[in-house]
């Protein structure tokens, strides 16, 4: 009894201390809100921005909570032609945290009293028609996680007093014709990831101090006229991932500190005026897939720590002081579409590991000193062409032969004599390739126009020809692949090797593909087979080979009287043949090529009981470089066994 009279006792002090507190609480409220609620909606009634007699907080674009304040306003996307920002009355919205109004069709200039709205974490205001300057009551803003003001036609400068507003995560003033300097307090805003700065007139060097922006992950810098050297201190922002300089009047080296930017996904520091040499240590941004360096001069060589970036998609250093060997692994980059090393002074020859690849959607190594390989590079760039994309540069090498001879010539009468003779050989040798060149773009239904792979006609015919691979024109299958016979509307026959749907899917087969294309396009040689062309495409991929009449050797073995009638005479010319072929690819070839599976499933006869070497599937360069030259590879029986001699029936 005594205790529940007690227990009542304590829930009503409880209460009633409960409920003082809630008065005083709203009490405080109001004592430190100069507004209330029907201020606010008088004064979004009055920007004339809503139309609508409910009540405020449904209205289109506003929020309040529960205590029915307003908390955001965002008229963004919603069409909406607000005019001047000073309709709204900041003072009125103590309670404001958000505010977004960007592409609002705003003008005039941003009320200084902005500043009284302290609670505001989001402050959007970009692409609209905002004019004057930054009001320096912005700095009250402590709270601001996200400001943007970026493509409006403010002037004036960056004012340094955003550096106080120490929450700031996003900050994007691009494009406002902003003028003056990167104020140096930006360095104390360490909790920021994303600075844009670009499109403004801002001058001066960039503030060392910005390397105290830790987080910071995105840094846009470019188009405002920016000069100095790039501060070693940026090689402090760990986080960064995206770093932009381009077309700003910068001087100087690439630091080498940009070697610790290990999360670096995109760098651009093109259009400046950077010298020195490209620091190796840009070899250790792995996850770096756009760099673009061009329009600077650099000078120096490409460093072969270039080929550690797997990531690397695009590639620019046009337009330097470039000097020395491309690396020759630099093709060998996986992901990489976009290459251009235009207008520099590199020599040496085209890497392979370049030439041979046709994944390449644009390349560009034109004007430089660069020699022509030796043999076929032609067929190999044309390939490329015809597959996937341009590759400009070939004939404009000459340019600088040619400018180089006039010099030569004038320094020396003696040298004339043997200069003129190389130039008489490199105009032999571009009217030989123009003539390739020539042959490729055939298009009256000859298959060498499938080499441009636009060649409609000449695919249309094969598939005529072969009744869409029909089983009736098989002759026979390869290592990979099915070989059939199409005899084309101008009465020439071919050889089709068409790999199967499920050869297509398998990465080995792709491989071998692939690596027969590279081999044959490399090499030409009379008892070497011919190929004619490829067609390359998802759903259809096949290779068109000069048809050989007899078959292969090992069938012609087999069969009781073809066997009689490749008498000794005869295959010791196969032997002879074959012998030519190989010694052809090893030791005429730029690199040695190595076939690794000489059978005589592989040797394939003409109707003169010719040898040809067919199947180059599993072929390989002999690269100095390359480690596994160990790898066996071949059909069982007929590796070859350590030495390159081989084995016929
Ligand atoms: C307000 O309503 C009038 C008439 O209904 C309309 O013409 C006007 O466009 C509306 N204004 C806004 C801002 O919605
Ligand atoms: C502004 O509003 C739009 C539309 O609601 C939204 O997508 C955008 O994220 C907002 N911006 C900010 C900075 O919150
Ligand atoms: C910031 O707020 C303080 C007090 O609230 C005020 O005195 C000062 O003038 C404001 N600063 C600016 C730049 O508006
Ligand atoms: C950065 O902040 C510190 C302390 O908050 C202050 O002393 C310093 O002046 C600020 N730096 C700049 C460049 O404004
Ligand atoms: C590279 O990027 C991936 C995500 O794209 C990330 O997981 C990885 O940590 C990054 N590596 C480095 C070295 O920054
Ligand atoms: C390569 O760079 C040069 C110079 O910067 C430019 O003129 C050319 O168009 C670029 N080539 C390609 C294929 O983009």
């Amino acid at each position: 009894m005594v205790s529940s009279i007690i227990i009542s006792a304590a829930v009503l002090v409880v209460t009633i201390t409960s409920t003082m507190m809630i008065m005083l609480f709203s009490l405080a409220d109001a004592i430190s809100s100069p507004s209330s609620s029907t201020d606010e909606a008088e004064a979004l009634r009055s920007t004339g921005w809503w139309n609508s007699t409910s009540a405020h907080c449904h209205w289109d674009g506003v929020s309040c909570n529960n205590a029915g304040r307003v908390t955001g306003i965002a008229l963004y996307g919603s069409g909406k032609e607000l005019g001047e920002l000073s309709k709204l009355e900041f003072s009125s919205f103590p309670s404001l945290v958000e505010l977004n109004l960007s592409a609002c069709g705003l003008n005039g200039s941003i009320p200084r009293q902005i500043g009284t709205l302290t609670q505001l974490t989001v402050l959007s205001l970009h692409d609209n028609n905002l004019t004057g300057e930054i009001p320096l009551s912005l700095a009250n803003l402590t709270q601001l996680l996200y400001l943007t003001l970026c493509s409006n036609p403010l002037h004036g400068s960056i004012p340094p007093e955003i550096g106080k507003m120490k929450n700031l995560i996003f900050l994007d003033l691009g494009y406002s014709n902003l003028i003056g300097v990167i104020p140096s307090s930006f360095g104390n805003l360490t909790t920021l990831t994303t600075l844009y700065l670009d499109g403004n007139q801002i001058s001066g060097f960039i503030p060392p101090q910005l390397g105290k922006m830790k987080n910071l992950k995105s840094l846009l810098l470019s188009h405002n006229g920016l000069h100095g050297p790039i501060p070693l201190e940026i090689g402090k922002m760990k986080n960064l991932n995206n770093l932009n300089l381009g077309y700003n009047n910068l001087t100087g080296v690439i630091p080498s500190s940009f070697g610790n930017l290990t999360n670096m996904n995109s760098l651009t520091l093109r259009g400046n005026q950077i010298s020195g040499f490209i620091p190796p240590e840009i070899g250790y941004l792995l996850n770096l897939s756009y760099l673009d360096l061009s329009e600077n001069q650099i000078s120096g060589f490409i460093p072969e720590e270039i080929v550690n970036l797997k990531k690397l998609s695009h590639l620019d250093m046009s337009n330097n002081l470039i000097s020395g060997k491309i690396p020759s692994r630099l093709g060998n980059l996986k992901e990489l579409k976009y290459f251009n090393l235009s207008y520099n002074y590199l020599s040496g020859t085209i890497p392979y590991s370049i030439s041979s690849n046709y994944r390449w959607t644009q390349i560009d190594l034109s004007n430089n000193q660069l020699e022509d390989q030796t043999r076929a590079p032609v067929e190999a760039f044309g390939h490329n062409k015809g597959l996937c994309g341009e590759i400009k540069g070939r004939p404009r090498c000459k340019k600088r032969h040619q400018i180089t001879l006039i010099i030569v010539v004038s320094l020396s009468t003696a040298l004339l004599l043997s200069v003129a003779v190389l130039g008489f050989l490199f105009h032999k040798r571009r009217i030989r390739k123009n003539q390739l060149l020539e042959t490729t773009k055939v298009k009256n239904g000859d298959l060498f126009s499938i080499w441009d792979y636009d060649g409609v006609i000449a695919y249309q015919d094969i598939i005529q020809a072969t009744e869409d691979f029909d089983i009736k024109y098989c002759i026979g299958t390869g290592g990979y692949g099915s070989v059939y016979r199409a005899q084309l509307p101008s009465g020439k026959v071919v050889a089709l090797k068409k790999l199967h749907g499920w050869e297509r899917e398998d990465p080995t087969y792709l491989k071998s593909f692939e690596n027969e294309v590279q081999m044959l396009s490399r090499i030409r040689h009379r008892n070497i087979v011919k190929l004619h062309g490829f067609c390359r495409h998802k759903k259809c991929m096949f290779l068109v080979y000069k048809y050989m009449e007899k078959g292969s050797l090992y069938c012609m073995l087999r069969d009781e009287v073809e066997a009689v009638e490749l008498d000794w005479i005869k295959r010791v010319n196969v032997v002879k043949s074959i012998a030519n072929a190989l010694s052809y690819m090893h030791h005429d070839c730029d690199l040695p090529i190595i076939h690794r599976d000489i059978s005589s499933n592989n040797i394939l006869l003409d109707s003169k009981l010719e040898a040809f070497v067919s199947d180059f599937g599993t072929a390989r360069l002999l690269d100095n470089d390359s480690s596994n030259r160990t790898l066996l590879a071949g059909t069982y029986g007929y590796i070859a066994p350590g030495k390159l001699d081989y084995n016929l029936h």
